[in-house]
Order: structure tokens, then sequence, then C-alpha cells
């Protein structure tokens, strides 16, 4: 009998506000799961995400609220952390799937090309107007799962 590696999957996310990225996460950790992934989920809000854990991931789930028309100040700096380390093992080439919550203006959308240094983007990123609608979180479980199939 062979010995299954799962599949690890990381959901990075800022959620302070009202939970509404929050929900969406989980909605994507879900996701991930039903395809069989060992999910982490980390609201960078509670703590710095610790970025040498992040080699340990296959995948990878961005969410963040729109502040600003920009990211969440959290996700930024695990950018910035990102790019010290990008030269080292486990740091480039990871799948990853975007997901965002706004207020209505939804402008951080045009600033969501920065996680593309990270790895190849699966499918489309998906926002929330407020509080995540059933519609919306069907397409985070979507997402999820999509992710996890590009990710075996
Ligand atoms: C500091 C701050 C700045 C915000 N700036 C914007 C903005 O520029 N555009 C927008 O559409 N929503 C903006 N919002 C609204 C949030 O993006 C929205 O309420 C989001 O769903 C909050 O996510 P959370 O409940 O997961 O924290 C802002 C909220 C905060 C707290």
């Amino acid at each position: 009998m062979g010995v299954v590696k799962m599949t690890k999957a990381l959901v990075l996310y800022h959620s302070q506000q009202h939970g509404n990225t929050g929900t969406m996460a989980e909605e994507i950790a879900e996701g991930l799961r039903s395809e069989g992934c060992e999910v982490t989920l980390h609201n960078a809000n509670d703590e710095r995400y610790p970025i040498e854990e992040y080699p340990l991931y296959d995948c990878v789930a961005f969410g963040t609220p729109d502040y600003f028309s920009y990211l969440a100040g959290t996700l930024k700096t695990f950018m910035d952390d990102w790019y010290i380390h990008r030269n080292e093992p486990g740091y480039q080439g990871k799948p990853y799937v975007v997901f965002y919550s706004h207020g209505g203006g939804g402008r951080v959308r045009e600033a969501l090309s920065l996680f593309s240094r990270v790895g190849t983007q699966v499918g489309e990123s998906v926002e929330s107007r407020g509080a995540p609608n059933q519609t919306v979180l069907d397409k985070c479980r979507a997402l999820g799962s999509e992710l996890a199939k590009a990710s075996k």
C-alpha cells in the first residue's frame, strides 16, 4: 500500500470589521476539504503570518477586504515578507486563488495582481459586496475545490 500525501492548503486572509472575508474563507476551506486537502486558516488580523511556515503548503487562497481601494495592510505585509524570502526553497510557483469583500467600491480588484508574484492563479477571483450571500458562498466553495484539483 502506498502512502498518500495529503495536499496542504493555506487560507490566508484578513477579516476584522464584520467578518465578511472570514465567512468567505470558511467556505473556501470547505471546498478544499471536500477534495481531500488538509487546510490551515490564518486570519492575519490576529497575528502576523509566520512566513517561515509558507513552504509547507502546496497551494494558497488569499482573501482581503477592500481597505482604501487596496489590500488590508496585513496582507501587504505578507507580500513584503514573501519577497524577502522568495529565492529560498518552497516560496515560488504555488497555485493560488483570490477572494475579497468590499463596501461597494471594490477597487481593490485592481491591486490583486500583486499576488501573481507567488505563482499561478486558478479560476476567477470571487467578490462579495457586504456580507456574502448564498451565491457568493457557492462560488467560494467551488473555487476552493478548483484550487484543490489544480494542486494534486
Ligand atoms: C479601514 C477601512 C477602509 C475601507 N475602505 C473601503 C474602500 O475603499 N472601498 C470599499 O468598497 N470598501 C471599503 N471598506 C469596507 C470593507 O471593505 C468591507 O466592509 C469589508 O467587507 C470588510 O471585511 P471584513 O468584515 O472581513 O473585515 C473599508 C473598511 C475599512 C474598515
